[in-house]
C-alpha cells in the first residue's frame, strides 16, 4: 500500500478513524475489534484515536482500550502501526463534549491515554481543539513538555487555524509532524490549512473525509462528480472523495471512520488509486 509520512513513522497513505465504534450508537465489541483487525489485514498502518471517543458512561478511553485490546489479539504483525490519539475534550452527559486545555489537564489525559494504549510513549498526541479559556500557547507548551518528558514522540495539532498552526510550529519546531482538520469534498474549508501544512512539511489529517457518520453512505448523492468518476473506474464513491484528497499534496493522509470490516476494506484501497488530471477536473473542486 501507497505510504505516506508522518514524522519518523512511515504509514499507510489511508488511516482508519476510530470514533465510529465508540460513540453511541456503536456497534458490539466483537464487530469493532473484527473492523481494526480487517483494517490491519488491508495493510493500514495509521489508526487514529483519541480519549474522547467513547459514551459518556464509559468515561474517557473507550476507542484507546479498544484499539489496544484490537492490536494485542491481533494474530499478525502490528508493530508497525501508529496509533495516534488525541487530547483536550471531554466527553461529557448531555453531550456531547468540553475542552480541556490547561497544561495540567492535557498533561495527565496524556498519561492515562498512554497506559490506556499500553505504550511507554505514544507515537503521536494530537491537542484536540484550542480551548477558549486557556492561551493557545500555554496547552502547546504543554505538548512540548510531554515530548521532552518521554511521554509523547511527536505532536499533533488538530482544528486549528493558519494562525495557531504557525504559533504551535513555533513552540514546538520539529516536534510537531502533524494538523488534522475537517476536510471532504462537503467541507473544503481548510485548503489554506492543507496548503501550509504543504508548505512547511506537517502531516494534514483529514477528519470526516467522507462528509462524516451520517452523509459518508450519500456522498456519491450529495456530489454527484464523484459519483460519475467511481461509476467511470467501477470502484465507491468514498474511494474517489479519499484518491481526491491524497491528489492535493502529498502530506495528505485521510483517515476514515467504519464500524464494520467492508467500510475500511473498501477505503483502504484508495491509498493505491490514482486519478488521472482529466477525472480530477471532472471533481471540479
Ligand atoms: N479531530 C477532530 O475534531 C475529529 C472530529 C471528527 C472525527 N475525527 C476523526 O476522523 C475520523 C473520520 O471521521 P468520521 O468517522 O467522523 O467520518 P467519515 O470518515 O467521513 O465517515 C465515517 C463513516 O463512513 C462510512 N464509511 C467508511 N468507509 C466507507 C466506504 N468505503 N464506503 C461507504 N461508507 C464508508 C463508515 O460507515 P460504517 O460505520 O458503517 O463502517 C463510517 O461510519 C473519525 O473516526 C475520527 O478518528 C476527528
Amino acid at each position: 500500500m501507497r505510504q505516506r509520512r508522518i514524522g519518523s513513522f512511515s504509514v499507510s497513505a489511508v488511516g482508519l478513524g476510530g470514533m465510529p465504534m465508540s460513540i453511541p450508537g456503536r456497534k458490539d465489541r466483537a464487530t469493532s475489534i473484527a473492523t481494526i483487525h480487517a483494517a490491519l489485514d488491508a495493510g493500514v498502518t495509521l489508526i487514529d484515536t483519541a480519549d474522547a471517543y467513547t459514551a459518556p458512561s464509559d468515561g474517557q478511553g473507550h476507542n484507546e482500550e479498544l484499539i489496544a485490546e484490537a492490536l494485542a489479539s491481533y494474530g499478525g504483525d502490528s508493530s508497525s502501526v501508529l496509533v495516534a490519539t488525541k487530547g483536550g475534550l471531554i466527553y461529557a452527559d448531555p453531550g456531547p463534549w468540553t475542552r480541556g486545555g490547561t497544561p495540567g489537564y492535557l498533561t495527565d489525559a496524556a498519561k492515562q491515554s498512554a497506559a490506556r494504549l499500553g505504550v511507554d510513549a505514544i507515537g503521536l498526541y494530537q491537542f484536540h481543539r484550542p480551548d477558549p479559556d486557556v492561551p493557545y500557547a500555554e496547552s502547546i507548551g504543554a505538548l512540548k513538555n510531554l515530548v521532552q518528558e518521554g511521554v509523547i514522540v511527536h505532536a499533533g495539532i488538530s482544528n486549528a487555524d493558519t494562525d495557531q498552526i504557525r504559533e504551535a510550529h513555533s513552540i514546538l519546531g520539529d516536534d510537531l509532524v502533524s494538523v488534522q482538520n475537517q476536510f471532504s469534498p462537503a467541507h473544503t474549508d481548510s485548503r489554506a490549512e492543507l496548503d501550509l501544512c504543504a508548505e512547511l512539511g506537517l502531516a494534514f489529517l483529514p477528519w470526516s473525509p467522507l462528509g462524516g457518520i451520517h452523509r459518508a453512505s450519500d456522498l456519491a448523492e450529495d456530489h454527484s462528480a464523484f459519483g460519475d468518476v467511481a461509476a467511470e473506474l467501477e470502484v465507491s464513491p468514498q474511494q474517489v472523495a479519499l484518491a481526491w484528497e491524497l491528489s492535493l499534496a502529498d502530506v495528505v493522509v485521510p483517515i476514515p471512520g467504519a464500524s464494520r470490516p467492508p467500510s475500511i476494506i473498501d477505503s483502504a484501497k484508495a491509498a493505491d488509486l490514482k486519478l488521472s488530471n482529466e477525472q480530477l477536473a471532472n471533481l471540479g473542486c
